[in-house]
Protein backbone atom coordinates (compact mmCIF):
# COMPACT_ATOMS: atom_id res chain seq x y z
CA UNK A 1 0.00 0.00 0.00
CA UNK A 2 0.92 3.44 -0.96
CA UNK A 3 -0.26 6.47 0.98
CA UNK A 4 0.83 9.93 0.20
CA UNK A 5 -0.20 12.28 2.89
CA UNK A 6 -0.84 16.38 1.56
CA UNK A 7 0.00 18.49 4.92
CA UNK A 8 -1.36 21.93 4.21
CA UNK A 9 0.45 24.76 6.05
CA UNK A 10 0.68 27.76 3.67
CA UNK A 11 -2.16 29.72 5.48
CA UNK A 12 -1.15 32.84 7.24
CA UNK A 13 -3.45 32.52 10.53
CA UNK A 14 -4.82 36.09 10.45
CA UNK A 15 -7.15 34.39 12.95
CA UNK A 16 -4.78 33.63 15.21
CA UNK A 17 -3.23 36.71 14.95
CA UNK A 18 0.37 35.96 15.75
CA UNK A 19 3.54 37.43 13.84
CA UNK A 20 4.14 34.65 11.28
CA UNK A 21 2.18 32.04 9.78
CA UNK A 22 -0.06 29.98 12.09
CA UNK A 23 2.13 26.81 11.23
CA UNK A 24 5.03 28.53 12.78
CA UNK A 25 3.41 29.57 16.09
CA UNK A 26 4.56 27.20 18.86
CA UNK A 27 2.42 25.49 21.19
CA UNK A 28 4.82 23.50 24.23
CA UNK A 29 8.31 24.36 23.02
CA UNK A 30 7.30 22.92 19.47
CA UNK A 31 6.22 24.73 16.22
CA UNK A 32 2.56 23.18 15.16
CA UNK A 33 3.87 22.27 11.59
CA UNK A 34 6.68 19.91 13.72
CA UNK A 35 3.45 18.68 16.35
CA UNK A 36 1.80 17.43 12.71
CA UNK A 37 4.95 15.89 11.39
CA UNK A 38 5.52 14.55 13.74
CA UNK A 39 2.37 12.68 14.02
CA UNK A 40 2.40 11.73 10.44
CA UNK A 41 5.64 10.13 10.83
CA UNK A 42 3.72 7.43 12.71
CA UNK A 43 0.98 6.55 10.53
CA UNK A 44 1.05 3.43 8.93
CA UNK A 45 1.76 2.52 5.39
CA UNK A 46 2.68 6.52 4.73
CA UNK A 47 5.39 6.33 1.98
CA UNK A 48 5.39 10.39 0.65
CA UNK A 49 4.89 13.30 2.79
CA UNK A 50 4.70 16.31 0.80
CA UNK A 51 4.65 19.88 2.60
CA UNK A 52 2.60 23.32 1.61
CA UNK A 53 4.48 25.92 2.96
CA UNK A 54 4.07 29.74 3.33
CA UNK A 55 6.61 30.74 0.15
CA UNK A 56 8.45 32.75 3.10
CA UNK A 57 9.29 29.98 4.96
CA UNK A 58 10.14 26.88 2.97
CA UNK A 59 13.91 27.01 4.52
CA UNK A 60 12.39 26.85 7.87
CA UNK A 61 10.30 23.82 6.41
CA UNK A 62 12.34 21.88 5.33
CA UNK A 63 14.46 22.47 8.53
CA UNK A 64 12.27 21.87 10.77
CA UNK A 65 11.50 18.40 8.68
CA UNK A 66 15.09 17.21 8.21
CA UNK A 67 15.32 17.73 12.35
CA UNK A 68 12.84 15.47 13.14
CA UNK A 69 13.83 12.74 10.09
CA UNK A 70 16.71 12.99 12.02
CA UNK A 71 15.89 12.45 15.44
CA UNK A 72 13.61 9.80 14.78
CA UNK A 73 16.25 7.93 12.81
CA UNK A 74 18.42 8.57 16.09
CA UNK A 75 16.12 6.99 18.03
CA UNK A 76 15.70 4.26 15.37
CA UNK A 77 12.11 4.62 15.12
CA UNK A 78 10.82 2.56 12.25
CA UNK A 79 9.62 5.59 9.59
CA UNK A 80 8.49 4.28 6.35
CA UNK A 81 8.03 7.75 4.94
CA UNK A 82 10.99 7.48 2.39
CA UNK A 83 9.96 10.77 0.10
CA UNK A 84 9.68 14.25 1.87
CA UNK A 85 8.63 17.39 -0.25
CA UNK A 86 8.71 21.01 0.51
CA UNK A 87 6.58 22.81 -1.87
CA UNK A 88 5.33 26.56 -1.91
CA UNK A 89 1.79 26.97 -1.36
CA UNK A 90 -0.70 29.16 -2.87
CA UNK A 91 -2.96 32.25 -2.66
CA UNK A 92 -6.07 29.93 -0.93
CA UNK A 93 -6.23 26.36 0.65
CA UNK A 94 -7.25 24.53 -2.69
CA UNK A 95 -4.42 26.44 -4.53
CA UNK A 96 -2.06 25.05 -1.87
CA UNK A 97 -3.28 21.48 -2.00
CA UNK A 98 -3.30 21.86 -6.25
CA UNK A 99 0.43 22.58 -6.10
CA UNK A 100 1.17 19.73 -3.85
CA UNK A 101 -0.85 17.14 -6.04
CA UNK A 102 1.61 18.28 -8.94
CA UNK A 103 3.87 16.23 -6.88
CA UNK A 104 2.41 13.30 -5.86
CA UNK A 105 4.45 10.00 -6.32
CA UNK A 106 3.06 8.16 -9.85
CA UNK A 107 2.35 4.97 -7.78
CA UNK A 108 0.17 6.65 -4.98
CA UNK A 109 -2.90 4.82 -4.57
CA UNK A 110 -4.27 6.60 -1.13
CA UNK A 111 -4.37 10.52 -0.81
CA UNK A 112 -4.41 12.05 2.42
CA UNK A 113 -5.12 15.61 2.77
CA UNK A 114 -4.24 17.69 5.92
CA UNK A 115 -4.37 21.21 7.45
CA UNK A 116 -1.14 21.89 10.02
CA UNK A 117 -4.06 23.58 11.71
CA UNK A 118 -5.24 20.22 13.39
CA UNK A 119 -1.77 20.01 14.90
CA UNK A 120 -2.49 17.55 17.22
CA UNK A 121 -4.70 15.28 15.18
CA UNK A 122 -3.59 11.42 16.32
CA UNK A 123 -2.11 8.90 14.16
CA UNK A 124 -4.90 6.54 14.54
CA UNK A 125 -7.47 8.88 12.88
CA UNK A 126 -4.80 8.85 9.62
CA UNK A 127 -5.23 4.93 9.56
CA UNK A 128 -8.90 4.73 10.31
CA UNK A 129 -9.10 7.38 6.90
CA UNK A 130 -6.38 5.19 4.88
CA UNK A 131 -8.25 2.03 6.02
CA UNK A 132 -11.58 2.59 5.39
CA UNK A 133 -10.39 4.49 1.31
CA UNK A 134 -8.27 0.78 1.04
CA UNK A 135 -11.19 -1.34 2.24
CA UNK A 136 -14.25 0.47 0.24
CA UNK A 137 -12.52 2.85 -2.26
CA UNK A 138 -14.30 5.37 -1.08
CA UNK A 139 -13.45 8.79 -0.60
CA UNK A 140 -13.72 9.07 3.50
CA UNK A 141 -13.52 11.76 6.14
CA UNK A 142 -13.21 11.88 9.80
CA UNK A 143 -16.19 13.18 11.72
CA UNK A 144 -17.12 14.06 15.59
CA UNK A 145 -20.65 14.71 16.61
CA UNK A 146 -22.45 17.93 17.92
CA UNK A 147 -22.85 18.40 21.21
CA UNK A 148 -24.55 21.87 20.91
CA UNK A 149 -28.54 22.56 19.83
CA UNK A 150 -28.06 23.81 16.46
CA UNK A 151 -30.61 26.39 15.16
CA UNK A 152 -31.83 27.51 11.90
CA UNK A 153 -32.06 31.04 11.65
CA UNK A 154 -33.68 33.74 9.03
CA UNK A 155 -32.92 37.37 9.71
CA UNK A 156 -33.30 38.44 13.28
CA UNK A 157 -35.44 35.42 14.25
CA UNK A 158 -34.80 31.54 15.23
CA UNK A 159 -37.07 29.31 12.45
CA UNK A 160 -36.25 25.83 14.11
CA UNK A 161 -33.83 23.47 16.08
CA UNK A 162 -31.91 21.18 13.27
CA UNK A 163 -31.87 17.52 14.46
CA UNK A 164 -28.64 17.22 15.39
CA UNK A 165 -28.65 13.34 15.31
CA UNK A 166 -28.26 13.70 11.39
CA UNK A 167 -25.62 16.07 11.33
CA UNK A 168 -21.69 16.05 11.97
CA UNK A 169 -18.29 18.00 12.00
CA UNK A 170 -15.97 17.26 9.18
CA UNK A 171 -12.02 17.43 10.34
CA UNK A 172 -8.92 16.28 8.28
CA UNK A 173 -6.88 13.97 7.15
CA UNK A 174 -9.77 13.64 4.34
CA UNK A 175 -8.50 10.52 2.36
CA UNK A 176 -9.45 9.61 -1.77
CA UNK A 177 -7.98 7.07 -3.92
CA UNK A 178 -5.19 9.44 -5.92
CA UNK A 179 -6.80 9.29 -9.09
CA UNK A 180 -10.21 10.65 -7.86
CA UNK A 181 -8.60 13.47 -6.02
CA UNK A 182 -6.15 14.15 -9.04
CA UNK A 183 -9.46 14.00 -11.30
CA UNK A 184 -11.52 16.12 -9.08
CA UNK A 185 -8.45 18.99 -8.65
CA UNK A 186 -7.84 18.78 -12.51
CA UNK A 187 -11.33 19.45 -13.77
CA UNK A 188 -12.51 22.16 -10.95
CA UNK A 189 -13.42 25.47 -11.33
CA UNK A 190 -14.25 26.96 -8.07
CA UNK A 191 -13.65 27.43 -4.69
CA UNK A 192 -15.25 24.59 -1.83
CA UNK A 193 -14.56 24.83 1.72
CA UNK A 194 -12.90 20.78 1.61
CA UNK A 195 -11.79 18.02 -0.44
CA UNK A 196 -14.50 16.07 0.29
CA UNK A 197 -17.17 18.67 -0.85
CA UNK A 198 -15.09 18.85 -4.46
CA UNK A 199 -14.91 15.36 -4.79
CA UNK A 200 -18.23 15.21 -4.24
CA UNK A 201 -19.28 18.11 -6.77
CA UNK A 202 -17.63 15.65 -9.45
CA UNK A 203 -19.94 12.99 -8.11
CA UNK A 204 -17.40 11.06 -5.61
CA UNK A 205 -19.96 9.13 -2.80
CA UNK A 206 -18.27 9.62 0.69
CA UNK A 207 -17.94 7.97 3.93
CA UNK A 208 -17.17 8.89 7.65
CA UNK A 209 -15.18 7.28 10.25
CA UNK A 210 -14.88 8.58 13.78
CA UNK A 211 -12.39 11.85 14.13
CA UNK A 212 -11.19 12.29 17.85
CA UNK A 213 -11.91 15.71 19.94
CA UNK A 214 -7.65 16.46 19.33
CA UNK A 215 -7.96 16.93 15.93
CA UNK A 216 -9.38 20.00 16.41
CA UNK A 217 -8.64 23.49 14.05
CA UNK A 218 -6.63 25.53 16.12
CA UNK A 219 -7.89 28.68 14.42
CA UNK A 220 -8.10 31.79 17.80
CA UNK A 221 -5.77 32.38 20.63
CA UNK A 222 -8.15 30.31 22.62
CA UNK A 223 -7.56 27.26 20.68
CA UNK A 224 -3.81 27.32 21.68
CA UNK A 225 -4.93 27.38 25.10
CA UNK A 226 -7.54 23.96 24.53
CA UNK A 227 -4.57 22.22 22.33
CA UNK A 228 -2.28 22.92 25.23
CA UNK A 229 -4.50 21.26 27.36
CA UNK A 230 -5.17 18.46 24.95
CA UNK A 231 -1.12 17.97 24.88
CA UNK A 232 -1.12 17.85 29.01
CA UNK A 233 -3.73 14.95 28.87
CA UNK A 234 -1.72 13.16 26.25
CA UNK A 235 0.84 13.55 28.78
CA UNK A 236 3.06 15.49 26.01
CA UNK A 237 3.80 18.12 29.08
CA UNK A 238 4.80 17.74 32.10
CA UNK A 239 1.64 18.27 34.59
CA UNK A 240 0.28 21.57 35.10
CA UNK A 241 -0.36 21.34 39.16
CA UNK A 242 2.24 19.77 41.45
CA UNK A 243 1.31 19.82 44.85
CA UNK A 244 4.21 18.84 47.72
CA UNK A 245 4.62 18.60 51.67
CA UNK A 246 6.47 19.52 54.48
CA UNK A 247 7.35 19.49 58.10
CA UNK A 248 9.50 20.90 60.35
CA UNK A 249 9.97 21.01 64.28
CA UNK A 250 11.76 23.42 66.52
CA UNK A 251 12.81 23.20 70.36
CA UNK A 252 11.59 25.80 72.65
CA UNK A 253 14.55 27.59 74.03
CA UNK A 254 15.76 28.25 77.44
CA UNK A 255 16.57 32.11 76.70
CA UNK A 256 13.57 33.91 77.66
CA UNK A 257 14.75 37.17 76.05
CA UNK A 258 14.41 35.29 72.65
CA UNK A 259 11.05 36.23 70.94
CA UNK A 260 8.87 33.54 68.92
CA UNK A 261 8.64 33.74 64.83
CA UNK A 262 6.34 31.85 63.09
CA UNK A 263 5.17 32.17 59.82
CA UNK A 264 6.79 35.22 59.63
CA UNK A 265 5.27 37.11 62.70
CA UNK A 266 6.30 38.06 66.05
CA UNK A 267 4.44 36.28 68.63
CA UNK A 268 4.64 38.35 71.57
CA UNK A 269 4.86 36.94 75.10
CA UNK A 270 5.46 33.59 73.92
CA UNK A 271 8.64 31.89 74.31
CA UNK A 272 11.20 31.54 71.39
CA UNK A 273 12.49 28.61 69.28
CA UNK A 274 15.88 27.04 68.93
CA UNK A 275 17.60 26.55 65.67
CA UNK A 276 20.69 28.45 63.92
CA UNK A 277 17.87 30.28 62.56
CA UNK A 278 14.78 32.07 63.91
CA UNK A 279 13.59 28.44 64.59
CA UNK A 280 10.30 29.76 62.43
CA UNK A 281 8.81 25.83 62.24
CA UNK A 282 5.96 27.34 59.69
CA UNK A 283 7.78 29.22 57.51
CA UNK A 284 10.31 26.13 56.99
CA UNK A 285 7.69 23.51 56.56
CA UNK A 286 6.01 25.99 53.80
CA UNK A 287 9.31 26.33 51.92
CA UNK A 288 10.24 22.41 52.30
CA UNK A 289 6.42 22.03 50.84
CA UNK A 290 7.10 24.52 48.15
CA UNK A 291 10.52 23.04 46.94
CA UNK A 292 8.84 19.70 47.32
CA UNK A 293 6.04 20.45 44.74
CA UNK A 294 8.31 22.16 42.42
CA UNK A 295 10.84 19.10 42.77
CA UNK A 296 13.71 21.31 44.04
CA UNK A 297 14.69 19.38 46.93
CA UNK A 298 14.24 20.88 50.08
CA UNK A 299 15.66 23.33 52.41
CA UNK A 300 18.50 21.66 53.44
CA UNK A 301 19.76 20.80 50.19
CA UNK A 302 18.77 24.79 48.64
CA UNK A 303 19.87 26.64 51.86
CA UNK A 304 22.78 24.21 54.07
CA UNK A 305 25.31 24.73 55.44
CA UNK A 306 27.04 25.92 52.08
CA UNK A 307 25.04 29.17 51.51
CA UNK A 308 26.78 31.07 54.54
CA UNK A 309 24.56 33.48 53.79
CA UNK A 310 20.98 32.18 54.93
CA UNK A 311 22.76 31.12 58.16
CA UNK A 312 20.84 32.76 60.53
CA UNK A 313 18.30 33.83 58.10
CA UNK A 314 14.52 34.63 58.95
CA UNK A 315 11.37 32.50 57.83
CA UNK A 316 10.88 35.53 55.58
CA UNK A 317 14.27 35.55 53.94
CA UNK A 318 13.99 31.68 53.13
CA UNK A 319 10.48 32.15 51.95
CA UNK A 320 11.19 35.02 49.90
CA UNK A 321 14.05 33.31 48.12
CA UNK A 322 12.26 30.15 47.38
CA UNK A 323 9.93 32.04 45.31
CA UNK A 324 12.15 33.00 43.37
CA UNK A 325 13.57 29.86 42.94
CA UNK A 326 9.92 28.47 42.06
CA UNK A 327 10.20 31.65 39.86
CA UNK A 328 13.29 30.36 37.79
CA UNK A 329 11.65 26.77 37.89
CA UNK A 330 8.38 27.77 36.22
CA UNK A 331 6.45 27.66 38.75
CA UNK A 332 4.10 30.02 40.88
CA UNK A 333 2.26 29.35 44.01
CA UNK A 334 -1.31 28.55 43.44
CA UNK A 335 -2.26 28.18 47.39
CA UNK A 336 -0.44 26.86 50.83
CA UNK A 337 -2.22 25.32 53.40
CA UNK A 338 -0.03 24.76 56.90
CA UNK A 339 -0.97 23.21 60.10
CA UNK A 340 0.93 24.06 63.52
CA UNK A 341 0.47 21.11 65.95
CA UNK A 342 1.50 21.63 69.69
CA UNK A 343 0.40 22.93 73.10
CA UNK A 344 1.41 26.98 72.80
CA UNK A 345 1.31 29.01 70.89
CA UNK A 346 -2.40 29.35 71.16
CA UNK A 347 -2.91 30.32 67.17
CA UNK A 348 -6.08 32.10 67.04
CA UNK A 349 -5.82 35.60 67.87
CA UNK A 350 -2.60 35.61 65.59
CA UNK A 351 -4.01 33.55 62.58
CA UNK A 352 -5.11 37.06 60.64
CA UNK A 353 -1.87 38.28 61.25
CA UNK A 354 0.00 35.64 60.28
CA UNK A 355 -1.94 34.40 57.39
CA UNK A 356 -1.66 38.04 55.81
CA UNK A 357 1.72 37.84 55.96
CA UNK A 358 2.41 34.34 54.62
CA UNK A 359 0.33 35.42 51.71
CA UNK A 360 2.25 38.30 51.29
CA UNK A 361 5.40 36.62 51.43
CA UNK A 362 4.80 33.55 48.92
CA UNK A 363 2.09 35.61 46.42
CA UNK A 364 -0.88 33.21 46.93
CA UNK A 365 -3.14 32.57 49.46
CA UNK A 366 -1.53 30.64 52.67
CA UNK A 367 -4.31 29.21 55.35
CA UNK A 368 -3.15 28.37 59.01
CA UNK A 369 -4.89 26.32 61.44
CA UNK A 370 -3.92 24.76 64.69
CA UNK A 371 -3.82 21.43 66.72
CA UNK A 372 -2.99 19.57 69.68
CA UNK A 373 -1.59 16.39 70.42
CA UNK A 374 -4.14 15.50 73.29
CA UNK A 375 -1.44 15.85 75.60
CA UNK A 376 0.79 13.23 73.95
CA UNK A 377 4.60 13.14 73.17
CA UNK A 378 6.68 16.13 72.79
CA UNK A 379 4.14 18.60 71.20
CA UNK A 380 1.96 18.15 73.89
CA UNK A 381 4.03 19.23 76.98
CA UNK A 382 5.27 22.04 75.34
CA UNK A 383 8.84 20.97 74.52
CA UNK A 384 7.83 22.01 71.05
CA UNK A 385 6.44 23.46 67.74
CA UNK A 386 5.97 21.16 64.80
CA UNK A 387 4.29 22.38 61.55
CA UNK A 388 3.09 20.85 58.23
CA UNK A 389 2.45 22.42 55.15
CA UNK A 390 0.88 21.85 51.61
CA UNK A 391 1.62 23.60 48.92
CA UNK A 392 -0.26 23.36 45.29
CA UNK A 393 1.99 25.34 42.52
CA UNK A 394 1.05 26.08 38.66
CA UNK A 395 3.69 25.51 35.60
CA UNK A 396 4.06 29.13 34.72
CA UNK A 397 6.26 27.95 31.34
CA UNK A 398 6.03 24.70 29.31
CA UNK A 399 8.49 22.95 27.14
N1 LIG B 1 -3.81 26.90 4.05
C1 LIG B 1 -2.88 26.80 3.05
N2 LIG B 1 -2.80 27.76 2.08
C2 LIG B 1 -3.62 28.83 2.13
C3 LIG B 1 -4.59 28.94 3.15
C4 LIG B 1 -4.66 27.95 4.11
O1 LIG B 1 -2.09 25.84 3.01
N3 LIG B 1 -3.51 29.74 1.18
C5 LIG B 1 -3.85 25.87 5.09
C6 LIG B 1 -3.53 26.44 6.46
O2 LIG B 1 -2.12 26.51 6.63
C7 LIG B 1 -4.19 25.48 7.40
C8 LIG B 1 -5.35 24.92 6.59
O3 LIG B 1 -5.13 25.33 5.25
O4 LIG B 1 -3.35 24.43 7.81
C9 LIG B 1 -6.69 25.40 7.12
O5 LIG B 1 -6.79 26.81 6.98
P1 LIG B 1 -7.06 27.83 8.16
O6 LIG B 1 -7.23 27.10 9.44
O7 LIG B 1 -8.07 28.79 7.69
O8 LIG B 1 -5.62 28.54 8.31
P2 LIG B 1 -5.20 29.99 7.88
O9 LIG B 1 -5.76 30.33 6.54
O10 LIG B 1 -3.73 30.05 8.04
O11 LIG B 1 -5.88 30.88 9.01
P3 LIG B 1 -6.78 32.19 8.82
O12 LIG B 1 -7.92 31.80 7.95
O13 LIG B 1 -7.17 32.57 10.21
O14 LIG B 1 -5.89 33.21 8.17
MG1 LIG C 1 -7.98 30.41 6.21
Amino acid sequence: MTIAVVLVAAGRGERLGADKPKAFVELAGRTLLEHAIRRIFVVDGVTQLIIAAPASHLAETNQILESVANEFVTAAKNVSIKDLVVIAGGGTRQESISNALSVVAEATEVLLVHDAARALTPPEVFERVAQSVLETGLATIPVVPIVDTIKRISGEVVLDTVDRQTLRIAQTPQGFQAFELLEAYRVATEDFTDDSSLVQSVGATLRFVDGDSAALKITTPNDLVTAEALLAEQSELPAIYRTGVGVDVHRFTDDPAKPLFLGGVEWPGERGLDGHSDGDAVAHAIVDALLAAAGLGDIGFNFGVDRPEFAGASGQVFLTATVAKLAEAGFKVVNVSVQIIGNRPKVGPNRAATEAELSRLVEAPVTVGATTTDGLGFLGNTEGVAAVANALLIRTQVG
